[in-house]
């Protein structure tokens, strides 16, 4: 595996640190509305995944689930942290749960958003190379005609269409594919989901299109103690449609003050 990196990364807000986890193919823009309303009560973190946004992109060739997790771990040292927050959605989810096989010292307590823990299907797999084939050969834009309807609600605003088509086309063709064949070949976090022993969120999309609701309820039932809400108004990239739910949410489960180590 490829040696851990620095992540590029944006910072708002004072306290202990919050850190965020865009889901695919985004960046760190993603986190706008958390850092505008979370950071009176956090240190806002929101990373670029290597070869999103302003991260480098190396390694293309070797991404994993691993090494993200790494990535996100090296860049809890730069910040001087031993312990964070740890919020991911989708993608993002996927290296919070790598994050907790990996790091588990590293991780205060877990929210999650619109994400899965389980592995892909084979049929999903299939689907990854797809992907990966047709980025290389077409582009962000058709992906992005593709997927973007997926990934939001029913009614979403115009700024949330648009931000996200800024963040597919801000996306390189290759770090897309790499993407992909890193989810392609991620670990099943199920068997996880018990060990977990940290404060954990869940958050959902109401009208979620990728990931059912229901799927991710039940998977967040197998956490002892997790906290589940689900966000009306809001598909796939919850955050980003319903920022006050979101935002609420979050507010309301970490702790005001942390208790001494
Ligand atoms: C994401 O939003 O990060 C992706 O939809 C995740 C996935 O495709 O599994």
């Amino acid at each position: 595996m490829p040696e851990a990196m620095e992540l590029a990364f944006e910072e708002r807000g004072s306290g202990p640190v919050l850190v965020f986890i865009h889901g695919f193919p985004f960046d760190r823009t993603m986190w706008i509305p958390q850092l505008a309303g979370l950071a009176k009560i956090r240190t806002c973190v929101a990373v670029d995944l290597r070869g999103h946004g302003l991260s480098e992109d190396r390694d293309p060739g070797d991404y994993s689930f691993d090494l993200f997790a790494d990535d996100v771990a090296a860049t809890l040292d730069t910040l001087k942290v031993q312990e964070a927050d740890v919020c991911g959605l989708s993608m993002g989810g996927y290296v919070a749960f790598s994050m907790w096989r990996r790091h588990r010292d590293r991780v205060r307590s877990l929210i999650l958003i619109d994400t899965k823990a389980e592995a892909d299907s084979d049929e999903a797999r299939a689907g990854r190379e797809a992907t990966a084939d047709l980025v290389a050969k077409e582009g962000m834009g058709v992906l992005h005609e593709k997927l973007g309807p997926k990934l939001v609600g029913g009614n979403p605003s115009q700024d949330v269409i648009d931000r996200v088509q800024a963040m597919f086309t801000a996306t390189s063709p290759e770090i897309a594919a790499a993407d992909s064949l890193a989810m392609r070949d991620r670990t099943d976090s199920t068997p996880d989901l018990p060990t977990i022993d940290v404060p954990v969120l869940w958050l959902h999309g109401e009208e979620d299109q990728l990931m059912p609701l229901a799927g991710a309820e039940a998977s967040a039932k197998e956490i002892p103690g997790a906290r589940f809400v689900s966000i009306p108004k809001a598909g796939h990239v919850a955050s980003m449609e319903n920022p006050d739910a979101v935002n609420d949410a979050i507010a309301d489960f970490l702790p005001a003050k942390l208790p001494k180590a």
